[in-house]
């Protein structure tokens, strides 16, 4: 084994919370003292959980996990595991709603560090964290960086920004228009753009839409977004996209037909010349197959994108299967 790729992976799947039963725990099946020092300084105590903690209960099934598995394999464990575990166990649970994780990107990108709900559906939304994915799509974005390059993207239902971020940090868009529809995600977007971004200059703060360019010459913008008022806003002179992306916003389909409608507008409004990238979790293959005729009713054309040999930057549960959909209609 060669443990420094491990304990790169560990802290990466450790950072971002990654399903704990899903890492591979058999590589520390012969671990030594010292060893074990390197995964507390690397992984449990590094700097970025040190300064933006993770969820504390994941920290602490984290550390049980290695404490069992030890255990199991008459491991001596070292102290420190046992003093961190304590400590965290004895902090008072003050269980705020929000807490951060992490994403390392490659070794030249800083990471993406996101403030994130710690349930799935907080104050009546599904947008306050991160979903899978937005992680397989986030990944796909970097090995894929050339279709980003000068392009202008517009991402639907983005919840915490991860793949609008992940496109800003390691691709070259000369803009990007993160959008949500609801309010409070909104919120929680702007100031995850601000904490990941040190070099923003703001252009434009309105309600519900703010601008800012980059040191690099890049521009970014969050954007109140309800598809279901897509009609009804005005994009003429504020943004001409041509790559959409969307990840995991095709699980109810009482918003289909408003989904769909804002598409189509944005193609017609783009005239056809637009790519579309959506990450869709296959929780219900009969949901997405609606969601996929209502788009085919209207000419549209998708199709899955094979994703077997890309490089792997995020971790994320594939127990249920996330298919990329390649979406265009018309002339290309
Ligand atoms: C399951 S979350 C996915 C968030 C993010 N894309 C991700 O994968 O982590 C669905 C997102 O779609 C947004 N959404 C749902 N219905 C919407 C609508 N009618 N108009 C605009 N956004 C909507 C929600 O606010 C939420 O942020």
């Amino acid at each position: 084994m060669d443990l420094e790729k491990y304990i790169d992976k560990l802290k990466a799947q450790f950072l971002s919370c990654f399903n704990i039963n899903l890492i591979n725990w058999e590589n520390l099946k012969d671990i030594t003292w010292d060893q074990q020092e390197l995964i507390l300084k690397n992984v449990i105590e590094n700097e970025l959980n040190k300064k933006f903690p993770i969820r504390r209960s994941y920290q602490l099934s984290f550390l049980k996990k290695i404490i069992e598995y030890f255990e199991l394999n008459n491991i001596e464990i070292h102290d420190r595991i046992y003093e961190r575990f304590c400590a965290l166990n004895s902090t008072p649970n003050k269980e705020e709603n929000l807490a951060y994780k992490h994403y390392l990107l490659a070794q030249n990108d800083a990471p993406i560090s996101l403030k994130e709900s710690k349930s799935f559906v907080a104050e009546g939304t599904t947008g306050l964290c991160s979903w899978q994915a937005s992680l397989l799509l986030s990944n796909w974005i970097i090995n894929n960086s050339e279709k980003m390059n000068n392009k202008t993207i517009l991402e639907l239902g983005a919840g915490t920004g991860l793949c609008s971020f992940t496109a800003l940090k390691c691709c070259n868009p000369s803009e990007v228009m993160i959008t949500d529809g609801s309010v409070k995600v909104l919120n929680l977007l702007e100031t995850n753009l601000i904490n990941n971004f040190s070099n923003l200059i703001e252009i434009k703060s309105e309600s519900n839409y703010s601008k800012y360019s980059l040191k690099d010459g890049k521009f970014v913008s969050t954007f109140l977004l309800q598809w279901e008022n897509i009609e009804k806003l005005n994009l003429d002179n504020i943004f001409y996209p041509n790559v959409i992306l969307a990840a995991d916003v095709i699980y109810d389909s009482s918003t289909f037909t408003s989904l769909c409608n804002t598409i189509d507008y944005i193609f017609k409004y783009m005239k056809y010349e637009v790519i579309m990238y959506l990450a869709a979790t296959i929780r219900n293959s009969e949901t997405v197959d609606e969601f996929l005729k209502i788009l085919g009713e209207r000419d549209f054309t998708a199709e899955k994108i094979a994703i077997e040999s890309d490089k792997q930057y995020f971790y994320w549960d594939n127990t249920t299967p996330i298919a990329i959909y390649c979406i265009t209609k018309g002339m290309q």
